[in-house]
């Protein structure tokens, strides 16, 4: 049986810090920090994810504003609002939501986004400041999980940690973080020979595959935390995660449920990250 790692909980504790950094910048500076989330068409789950950002901006006292453009948008007219966001001092960060429509290259907006204001962490700069562990703003997704792992009280030095996953938004920042943790890490993903038994020399597994309930209890050593990343949905339409959640519960030490897990820390760690890149930008 496995103790439950509470993300709602756990995220609204970030949030309430969040709000209290946002009051005082508020006061001190005379102006909130603002955080600009950008929408590109009618992608339904990036609705919901983006208006989600914005309310949640809103709530810890923080200036958000949601733009909502067309899916005809072209890449250029995209640049340019990027553009005016990076020039304007009262925009401390800056989201484009994934995937964006075609032909609208993702690698290009990305590149775009000034770096001190890429609360996403998906600029380059910033991947290659957490790969040399020089700071820069790291992804929201990872960095939920290292406040997951630390309110559990989960131990990483020395730990083997496995990463299921190699994406630049969760597999590869999330690896950097756990090395920097000190703790032994593998990256495995679909290409992985006995993905199983990589799995079970886990101390700390953490699973972004994307695909529904594919970790199952036979793959998880006794007394391993297991954080899940996944979010899908299962043959009856029911969100689910990567883990087989009512399997890997009874041999895990603890584990996060989908949804409640991960889910509610990705947007905390947002409200974090544009409370960092405010006070970067403002001078510490
Ligand atoms: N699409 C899915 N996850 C994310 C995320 O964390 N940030 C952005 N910008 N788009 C996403």
């Amino acid at each position: 049986m496995a103790q439950i790692i509470d993300g709602k909980a756990i995220a609204k504790k970030v949030r309430d810090e969040v709000a209290t950094a946002a009051a005082r910048f508020t006061a001190e500076r005379g102006r909130q920090p603002g955080l600009e989330v950008v929408l590109v068409g009618e992608d339904p789950a990036s609705v919901v994810y983006t208006r989600n950002k914005e309310k949640a901006a809103l709530e810890s006292g923080v200036r958000g504003k949601l733009h909502k453009l067309p899916a005809s948008t072209s890449e250029a007219e995209l640049l340019a609002l990027i553009d005016r966001l990076n020039r304007d001092d009262t925009v401390d960060g800056i989201l484009v939501q994934l995937p964006l429509p075609k032909p609208i290259r993702d690698q290009a907006v990305l590149d775009a986004i000034d770096p001190r204001k890429d609360v996403d962490g998906f600029h380059p700069t910033n991947a290659g400041l957490l790969a040399v562990g020089r700071g820069g703003l790291v992804p929201c997704t990872p960095s939920g999980v290292m406040r997951l792992l630390a309110e559990n009280g989960t131990k990483l030095e020395g730990a083997r940690a496995v990463v299921v996953g190699r994406s630049n938004i969760v597999g590869k920042p999330m690896a950097q973080l756990l090395l920097a943790a000190n703790a032994t890490v593998t990256i495995a993903h679909s290409k992985t020979r006995d993905l199983a038994a990589v799995c079970r020399e886990a101390d700390v597994l953490v699973a972004a595959v994307g695909r529904a309930k594919m970790i199952k209890r036979d793959w998880v050593k006794a007394g391993a935390v297991v954080i899940d990343v996944g979010m899908n949905r299962d043959e009856v339409g029911k969100l689910c995660g990567d883990v087989d959640y009512a399997d890997v519960f009874e041999v895990a030490e603890a584990i996060t449920p989908v949804p409640g897990g991960v889910g509610p820390m990705t947007i905390a760690c947002l409200l974090e990250n544009t409370m960092k890149a405010a006070a970067a930008r403002a001078g510490g």
